[in-house]
């Protein structure tokens, strides 16, 4: 039975700071930074960080990711400015959507253009913290990127796996660019996940992929400060938040924000938005166990999306993530390739670019309209997770074509006049 409550006396091993970890399967509690670990010994089960005290809103100061510190296992990290993102109006999006309020998160403007940083801030400082000489992840492009600027910020080398011929131009371009040692696996992602996992029990490097519980501390701050914008922008929390579902973390990290600030006193579980994540038809293994009422996911080996960031089988953070969306009334649900680049190119006419799989936020969401799960008097949320610039050739393929043109005024308003 996954056990996600929070609360209860720190057990004899937390750290002085009042952290420790504990499985979400068997409740074992372990010392946070004795040893490195990423699953339970004991079961096998997902780790999750524990601490003494929740913090209210009251203790958070300053900006950025560690804005919110009271909340983290540190009082600061290895910072490139991650965190603060805008909390957009998107005008063509909220008259498509026909909701009373639609916001778009937009994570692709931190400093390596994903939400990745915000994790990476808070992983590569315990990475410290361990002393461990290699830091090493499976990715479908936006985590290596994020590793490789972070591994290069701490002075630490950075291996990264990713899916041969599946990863996006900019990401590629980015980890090669910050250093990272780059292998190419003929494989999909899960496979990668698999390789570089089994190389971090060897002892090889440390694992820095959202099975890490620590990256998922880091990026439980989106949660912090959509509450915090939307209360400013509309004095209220959002009720519901769409977010594309890869490997579930960020599913697993906002609804542990969410129940940390029930331990706090901040809100009351009725009061928690409506977690809906949604992914590709073709990588929809969330989808399937959500729709069969399932406590877990069946992994698919064969998959297929435009969105590359989410072509995933396999979501490591299931165990997590599930009780996040039936703990808030939330739902999955499936899009296609074509509703995801139409939403991009929604977002696109609002002055938001973004890659294909943030755009799957606001292809879901338009999707539950048309299918009456979402209400009209709903406030919204899309999580948009990535920067257009990450693929530039999915941007490209959406957008409007070139038209060569002679190096003179009068060719240029004859092909205009075309
Ligand atoms: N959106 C983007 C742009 C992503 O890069 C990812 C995951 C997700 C959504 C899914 O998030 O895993 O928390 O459900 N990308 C990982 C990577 C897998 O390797 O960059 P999730």
């Amino acid at each position: 039975m996954t056990d996600l409550s929070l609360g209860g006396d720190a057990p004899d091993c937390a750290d002085g700071n009042g952290v420790w970890l504990a499985c979400v399967e068997c409740g074992a509690a372990l010392a946070p930074f004795d040893d490195v670990v990423y699953r339970c010994p004991d079961c096998d089960g997902l780790l999750e960080a524990r601490y003494a005290d929740y913090p209210t809103f009251d203790e958070f100061d300053g900006s950025g990711v560690w804005r919110y510190a009271d909340a983290l296992p540190f009082e600061e990290g290895v910072t490139i400015q991650e965190g603060d993102t805008p909390l957009y109006e998107v005008p063509d999006v909220a008259a498509a959507a026909d909701v009373a309020d639609v916001r778009v998160k937009h994570e692709g403007m931190n400093p390596t253009g994903s939400f990745k940083d915000r994790g990476m801030t808070v992983g590569v400082r315990v990475a410290a913290e361990l002393g461990v000489g290699r830091l090493a992840c499976a990715s479908t492009g936006n985590t290596s990127a994020a590793l490789a600027a972070y591994g290069a910020r701490a002075d630490t080398p950075v291996l990264v796996l990713l899916p041969a011929g599946k990863v996006a131009a900019g990401k590629v371009a980015q980890a090669a660019l910050h250093g990272a040692r780059i292998c190419e696996v003929d494989g999909n992602f899960d496979d990668c996940l698999d390789v570089v996992a089994e190389l971090a029990d060897r002892g090889e490097a440390y694992l820095l992929n959202s099975l890490n519980p620590f990256r998922l501390e880091g990026q439980k701050t989106i949660a912090f400060e959509i509450l915090e914008q939307s209360r400013a922008a509309t004095g209220e929390w959002p009720d519901r938040i769409v977010l594309p579902v890869g490997n579930a973390g960020n599913t697993a990290a906002l609804y542990k924000a969410f129940r940390e600030l029930v331990a706090a006193g901040e809100m009351s579980e009725s009061e928690m938005p409506t977690l809906t994540g949604v992914q590709a038809e073709g990588a929809a293994p969330m989808v399937e166990a959500v729709e069969a009422g399932r406590d877990h996911v069946e992994r698919w080996d064969h998959v297929e999306t435009r969105a590359t960031a989410i072509r995933i089988g396999n979501p490591v953070n299931a165990p997590k993530a599930l009780p996040g969306i039936y703990g808030t009334g939330g739902t999955a649900v499936a899009v296609s390739d074509d509703q995801i680049t139409e939403a991009q190119r929604m977002l696109a006419g609002d002055g938001v670019g973004v890659e294909p799989a943030s755009a799957a936020s606001v292809a879901g969401l338009l999707e539950l309209r048309e299918r009456g799960v979402v209400a009209a008097d709903e406030q919204v949320v899309c999580l948009t997770t990535g920067h257009l610039l990450k693929d530039p050739d999915a941007a490209a393929e959406a957008g409007g074509d070139t038209t060569a043109v002679p190096a003179d005024a009068d060719g240029v308003l004859d092909a205009l006049a075309d």
